[in-house]
């Protein structure tokens, strides 16, 4: 079989200058939420008819795996179809998805192609209270298709019909190109509709199955940004929910957004307004603060991170604790029980079991070892305004409050370093090391006083 999806339409109700199939739901595009449901059919091909916004959407969305077809002018639905006939046999069954119709169920897709395969022809149809614009399904007293009418081409009786077209179908190749090429634009709107095929078909004595979506939103398309939030909200509600199912407790699932993949352990516990993009592993009886952005991280069993954090491209061992208020940025490898506090920013390095930067600290390109105390403050100059170097600080070394470790530099094992440091050489394991003078105490120390002038 072949796959079609539409994706040419202006889009003009967005007010958008981005092709309205890119726009993005739960953080992938309309349009790869469709490809994604057609997947599991395994199709010879999938053509996307693009149009509106040009070489925009096939330059983004270059990675899908997918034949491009452009459709020069917006002529209608069975105008787009036709486009991409050329590239399919006439043998195959052809299924033809909408690019603005982003949560289409891959089983819905399965069962209409099932039934497709036993008839030559189904169509997924829908009721809806509210039937307003789409085509309605005109049957005969006997319940059979007789045509699709367009809400703007339908009369009063016809409007009340509340079963729809959703515009989703499955048929055979050779029957749709014969028909494509009888099309007129001989309607209210002057275009070649796809549904016009629905009548031609009746007319050859072929029954028509219907199949319809598990659920309406399945059907929505989108064609305002109120469309599109409605959509976003019920798909992160359903992500929520499976994941509650899976052993996730949410302070609130409505406040939950997951763009991406979150794959979970048991008893994990995720606060409000936590962001989770891109693809996040976690074990068990991980316990997720309020507010947190997670991006791309592993994120090892019993881990605690408190509120108002932002982990990037990290893998975080177990037991460690992070936050409030911590940045973690790509590169990062937490070993198990490290401790990371408030403001505290770590990027590409690596830090040992049990080491600790409790406050204020940067910490850049260093490789930490074990049992560490980072005082507050420390920071590592990485950068010297042209290159980045490396730092190293080797286990059970003790940093005092406010030290710039200015790299390349090493501090060796066991090191203690006293508070206000500036390290510019590598040091030596087991030694004490400060820059501050002694303490002087002066007594009886007299202020200057000032000099009176005109006196000798
Ligand atoms: C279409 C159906 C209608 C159905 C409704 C479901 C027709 C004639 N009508 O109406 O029965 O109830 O969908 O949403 O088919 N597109 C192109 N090129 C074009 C025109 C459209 O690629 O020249 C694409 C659009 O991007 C969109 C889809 O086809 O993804 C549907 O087009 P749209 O204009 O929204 O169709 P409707 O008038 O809503
Ligand atoms: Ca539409």
């Amino acid at each position: 079989m072949s796959v079609i999806i539409l994706a040419a339409g202006q889009g003009t109700r967005m007010r958008s200058n981005l092709p309205k199939v890119l726009h993005k739901l739960a953080g992938r595009t309309l349009l790869e939420h469709v490809h994604t449901a057609a997947a599991p059919l395994a199709a010879r091909t999938v053509h996307i008819v693009y149009g509106h916004g040009g070489e925009q959407v096939p330059e983004r969305l270059a990675h899908l795996p997918a034949s491009w077809v452009l459709q020069v002018e917006q002529l209608g639905t069975g105008h787009a179809v036709k486009q991409a006939m050329p590239g399919i046999p006439d043998t195959d069954l052809v299924l033809i998805l909408y690019g603005d119709v982003p949560l289409i169920a891959a089983g819905t897709l399965v069962t209409l192609v099932k039934s497709a395969s036993a008839s030559g022809f189904a169509l997924l149809t829908a009721r809806l209270a509210d039937p307003f614009g789409y085509g309605r399904i005109i049957r005969d007293a006997a319940g059979r298709i007789l045509r699709i009418k367009e809400e703007k081409d339908a009369n009063d009786a016809e409007r009340r019909i509340d079963e729809i077209n959703t515009g989703l179908m499955c048929l055979r190749g050779d029957w749709l190109n014969k028909w494509l090429s009888r099309l007129t634009t001989n309607n209210a709107q002057g275009e070649y509709y796809l549904t016009d095929v629905i009548a031609m078909a009746v007319g050859e004595g072929i029954e028509i199955a219907t199949v319809s979506p598990g659920h309406v939103t399945e059907v929505q398309g989108v064609n305002t940004r109120a469309q599109l939030a409605e959509l976003e909200r019920y798909y992160q509600l359903r992500q929520a929910r499976t994941l509650m199912d899976r052993g996730v407790t949410f302070a609130d699932p409505a406040r939950f957004d997951l763009r991406g993949d979150l794959v979970t352990g048991t008893d994990v516990v995720i606060d409000v307004n936590v962001v989770i993009e891109g693809r996040v592993l976690m074990g068990s009886d991980v316990t997720i603060g309020p507010n947190c952005l997670i991006r791309d991280c592993e994120i090892g069993d019993g881990v605690e991170i408190f509120a108002n954090c932002v982990i990037e491209d990290a893998i975080i061992g177990k037991r460690c604790r992070i936050g409030p208020f911590s940045r973690i940025r790509p590169g990062t490898k937490l070993a198990t029980e490290v401790h990371v506090g408030n403001f505290v920013e770590i990027k590409n390095s690596s830090i040992g079991d049990a080491s600790k930067a409790n406050h204020l600290s940067y910490v850049g390109d260093s490789e930490v070892g074990r049992n560490v105390n980072i005082g507050a403050g420390t920071i590592t100059c990485n950068y010297d305004g042209a290159n980045k170097h490396k730092t190293i600080i080797e286990d059970d070394v003790h940093i005092g409050s406010d030290t710039q470790l200015v790299a390349p530099v090493r501090v060796g094992r066991g090191v203690t370093i006293g508070a206000g440091a500036t390290i510019t050489r590598d040091v030596e394991p087991e030694v004490l090391i400060h820059n501050r003078m002694e303490r002087r105490i002066v007594k009886g120390w007299k202020r200057p006083v000032k000099v009176k002038k005109g006196r000798e």
